[in-house]
C-alpha cells in the first residue's frame, strides 16, 4: 500500500528537477527566446493584428495573455471546444506552437505492450513455468493455457509481454520458437482470418484466397515443420471465435497437435476471454484440457492503478505536465470502473488531449473530467468501430429507441424495427430475423448491451438494456462512425 505513495513522489521530485533542467537547456539552445530579446522579427503578420487589435473577428486568433512567453499563449477560436470524444486524435500535435504536454503520445496506444508489468508478476511467473519447455524442451510437450479477467485487467498485456520475453529467450538460446498474438474479435470470429493472420507472420507472401480453414490448418503445422519452430499461438477474446464457429474451431487446433502421435511437437496455445462462461459451448474433453492451467486476473486496486497510470505517464508526458494529483484521481476513477486499467490508461491519454487543445502546460482536473465525460467504460469508440456495418446499424436502432423510450427495456422485437429503420435511413436492405440475432449476440458479447430473460404469457422473451451508456451519446458516436464508413 505504500508503494505507490513513495512511488509517486519520487517521480514528481525527479519530474520537477529534469522541467528545470529541461528549461535551462532550452534557454542555452534558444537564446532569442530570453526576455530582453525583441520577439518582434518572430512573430506573424496574422500574431501582430490581433495583438493591435485586441481580438480578431474572422480569422480565429484570440490572444489570452500577455505575459511571456508571448508567442505561445494563444487560442484559436475557431476550434470549437468538443464536449464528446470527437475532435480527437491519436499522433500530432495542436494547431498552434504550444509545446504539447505529451513527448511520447504512442505510449498510451491502446497496442503499446509495456516493457515492465506491473503487479502481474505472480501470473507471469506461472506463464513463464508453464511454458518453459518451449525453450528447454521444445519438441516435447505442448502446452494449453487459458487466461481469464476483466476488461483492463491486464490479459492482453500479460499474454503480449509473456510472449515477447519468450521471443527474446529463444533468441538468446537460438531455441527456435515464436509467439503469435490474434485477436478473434478483430478476426470476426472467423478461424479462417484467425489462421490468415498467423501465416502472414510466418509467410507475408501467403496468398489471400484459395484454402479453406482446415487446410490453412494443415499447411500451418507443415510450415512449422519446415522452419522447424514451435509456435504459441494466443487466440485473444476467444469468445468471438467460439460464438462463431462453436467447439469445433478449438477442437480442431488441438487436434491438430494430438493426432501427431509421432514426430516433435509444434503448437501450443493460450486462450484468453472474460469469464469462463465463454467456454461454456465447448466439448466436455476439449473443456478438460483447457482447465488445467488457468490464469485468473484479479481487478486492480486503486493503488495498483496509480502505480499503472504514474508508469504510463512518465514514459508520455513531458516533466511537470502532470501532477501525482492528478494521477491518483484518474487512479480512483478507474478503481470504480472495475479496476480497469484501459479506461486508466485512455483517460491518461484524453486529458491530455484535452490540455492541448486549451493550450494548458499541464492536465488539470476538469481536462480530466473531461476526458472522462467523454468515455463511457461500457463500449470505446474503438470496439464501436470494430462492429460491421449491420452491427452499428443494430446498435444504432437500439441507442435511438432508448433516447425516446420511458422503458428501460426494450424487447427484441422493438429493437429489429428500430434496426429496420436505420437500414431505410442508410439506403441498406436490413437482413433477416436470424441474423439480427446474431447481430444481438455479438452485441452482448462486447458489452454493447445486456440481455435479460422474462418470463411472459408468450413465453420466455428476451429483454435489451443499454448499460451505463447513454443513449444520446452513443448515438452520436455511432452516427460518426457510420458515416465515417
Ligand atoms: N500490470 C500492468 N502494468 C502496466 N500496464 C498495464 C498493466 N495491466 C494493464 N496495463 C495496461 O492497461 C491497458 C489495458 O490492459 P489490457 O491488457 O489491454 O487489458 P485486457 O486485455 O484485460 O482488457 C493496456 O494499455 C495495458 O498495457
Ligand atoms: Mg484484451
Amino acid at each position: 500500500m505504500d508503494k505507490p505513495r513513495s512511488a509517486m513522489h519520487t517521480w514528481n521530485a525527479s519530474s520537477q528537477s529534469s522541467q528545470a533542467a529541461a528549461r535551462s537547456e532550452e534557454r542555452r539552445r534558444v537564446p532569442w527566446r530570453s526576455k530582453k530579446t525583441p520577439l518582434m522579427p518572430f512573430i506573424s503578420v496574422k500574431y501582430l493584428q490581433v495583438v493591435f487589435k485586441g481580438t480578431d473577428q474572422g480569422g480565429g486568433v484570440r490572444k489570452t495573455h500577455f505575459h511571456p512567453p508571448l508567442h505561445r499563449q494563444y487560442v484559436r477560436t475557431d476550434i470549437k471546444h468538443k464536449s464528446g470524444a470527437e475532435g480527437l486524435q491519436r499522433g500530432g500535435g495542436p494547431v498552434s506552437r504550444h509545446r504539447s504536454v505529451f513527448i511520447d503520445e504512442g505510449v498510451l496506444d491502446l497496442n503499446y505492450v509495456p516493457p515492465r508489468l506491473l503487479h502481474r508478476d505472480a501470473e507471469l511467473r506461472f506463464l513463464n513455468g508453464l511454458f518453459r519447455f518451449v525453450i528447454e524442451a521444445p519438441y516435447e510437450m505442448s502446452q494449453r493455457a487459458v487466461i481469464f479477467g476483466g476488461v483492463g485487467s491486464g490479459k492482453t498485456a500479460l499474454a503480449q509481454r509473456f510472449g515477447l520475453n519468450l521471443k527474446e529467450e529463444a533468441g538468446r538460446r537460438r531455441v527456435k520458437a515464436e509467439y503469435i498474438h490474434v485477436n478473434c474479435r478483430e478476426s470476426r470470429g472467423s478461424l479462417f482470418i484467425v489462421l490468415q493472420r498467423v501465416m502472414r507472420r510466418l509467410r507475408p507472401q501467403f496468398p489471400d484466397r484459395g484454402f479453406s480453414a482446415n487446410e490453412l490448418l494443415d499447411t500451418l503445422m507443415r510450415i512449422l515443420d519446415e522452419d522447424d519452430l514451435h509456435l504459441v499461438l494466443c487466440l485473444d477474446e476467444v469468445d468471438a471465435l467460439i460464438e462463431k464457429e462453436g467447439s469445433d474451431a478449438i477442437y480442431n487446433l488441438s487436434r491438430v497437435q494430438e493426432e501427431r502421435l509421432e514426430g516433435p511437437r509444434r503448437l501450443s496455445l493460450i486462450l484468453i476471454a472474460k469469464e469462463p462462461e465463454a467456454f461454456k459451448g465447448l466439448d466436455r474433453s476439449t473443456l478438460s484440457t483447457l482447465q488445467r492451467n488457468v490464469v485468473r486476473m484479479p481487478e486492480y486496486t486503486v493503488p495498483q492503478l496509480a502505480d499503472i497510470v504514474i508508469s504510463r505517464a512518465e514514459a508520455a508526458y513531458r516533466a511537470g505536465a502532470i501532477s501525482p494529483g492528478i494521477v491518483d484521481f484518474i487512479g480512483e476513477l478507474a478503481a470504480s470502473e472495475n479496476g480497469d486499467a484501459r479506461y486508466a490508461i485512455d483517460l491518461l491519454w484524453r486529458a491530455g488531449k484535452y490540455a492541448d487543445t486549451a493550450y494548458s502546460r499541464e492536465v488539470l482536473p476538469e481536462h480530466v473530467r473531461k476526458a472522462a465525460a467523454s468515455l463511457f467504460p461500457a463500449l470505446r469508440p474503438e470496439e464501436i468501430r470494430q462492429l460491421s456495418r449491420h452491427e452499428q446499424f443494430a446498435l444504432l436502432g437500439i441507442a435511438r429507441h432508448f433516447r425516446h423510450s420511458p422503458e428501460p427495456h426494450a424487447t427484441t422485437g422493438e429493437a429489429e424495427t428500430s434496426y429496420q429503420v436505420v437500414c431505410e435511413e442508410y439506403g441498406e436492405k436490413a437482413r433477416g430475423h436470424t441474423q439480427f440475432w446474431k447481430y444481438l449476440n455479438r452485441l452482448k458479447g462486447t458489452g454493447a448491451i445486456s440481455t435479460v430473460l422474462r418470463a411472459s404469457k408468450k413465453g420466455r422473451t428476451q429483454l435489451i438494456s443499454l448499460p451505463k451508456v447513454p443513449a444520446e451519446d452513443l448515438e452520436r458516436e455511432l452516427i460518426r462512425i457510420v458515416d465515417q464508413g
